[in-house]
């Protein structure tokens, strides 16, 4: 499976897997300001048809709060039911990842994600080192919490 850097040829593709896989959706003006707007920090998974199974959609927060560094965050990811469990998901996280503290001077990378989302709070916990940052009450349109999550990067050598 390939990682590779997404591009606006790839907008619908990586709608077409969002839709399948969360309810958290997004129209394709969103994705293309991503990828316009940050280049280096959106990636998609193909298999070897060239066929997207998988995307990080990331960028960097546009107004830190006083006092905080600037940072990066995924706004989403998600990879298609039958291509989990092989370790794309990690690789999508960390080619961002360096790709915010590497291009762009990311002194961390936060997400929100659901409470109930196992999976993921596995990938981002235990597989990433991400830390529970807070809580944020009815982050979610059916009124699900969400944890602030973060993780402190460093440049890569
Ligand atoms: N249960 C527990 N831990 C899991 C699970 C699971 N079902 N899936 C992944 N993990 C953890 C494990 O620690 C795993 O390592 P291991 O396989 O060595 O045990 C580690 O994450 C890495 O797994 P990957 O294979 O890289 O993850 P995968 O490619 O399967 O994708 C993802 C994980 C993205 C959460 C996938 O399940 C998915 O697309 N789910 C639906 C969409 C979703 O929930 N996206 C995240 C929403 S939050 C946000 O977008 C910011």
């Amino acid at each position: 499976m390939n990682i590779r850097m997404a591009t606006p040829d790839d907008l619908q593709g990586m709608q077409a897997c969002n839709l399948s896989n969360l309810p958290e959706n997004y129209n394709l003006k969103y994705y293309m300001y991503h990828i316009v707007t940050w280049p280096r920090l959106s990636y998609v998974a193909e298999d070897h048809k060239g066929r997207i199974v998988g995307y990080i959609l990331g960028k960097m927060e546009e107004e830190p709060k006083d006092g905080d560094g600037p940072h990066g965050h995924v706004t989403s990811i998600s990879v298609l039911r039958t291509y989990r469990r092989l370790g794309l998901a990690k690789r999508l996280m960390v080619q961002a990842q360096e790709a915010m503290a590497d291009s762009y001077g990311a002194e961390y990378v936060s997400l929100h994600v659901r409470k109930s989302n196992r999976a993921a709070i596995g990938l981002y916990r235990d597989t990433l080192g991400f830390q529970v940052s807070e809580v944020e009450k009815a982050y979610y349109a059916d009124g699900e919490d969400a944890y602030g999550m973060r993780l402190v990067l460093r440049p890569s050598d």
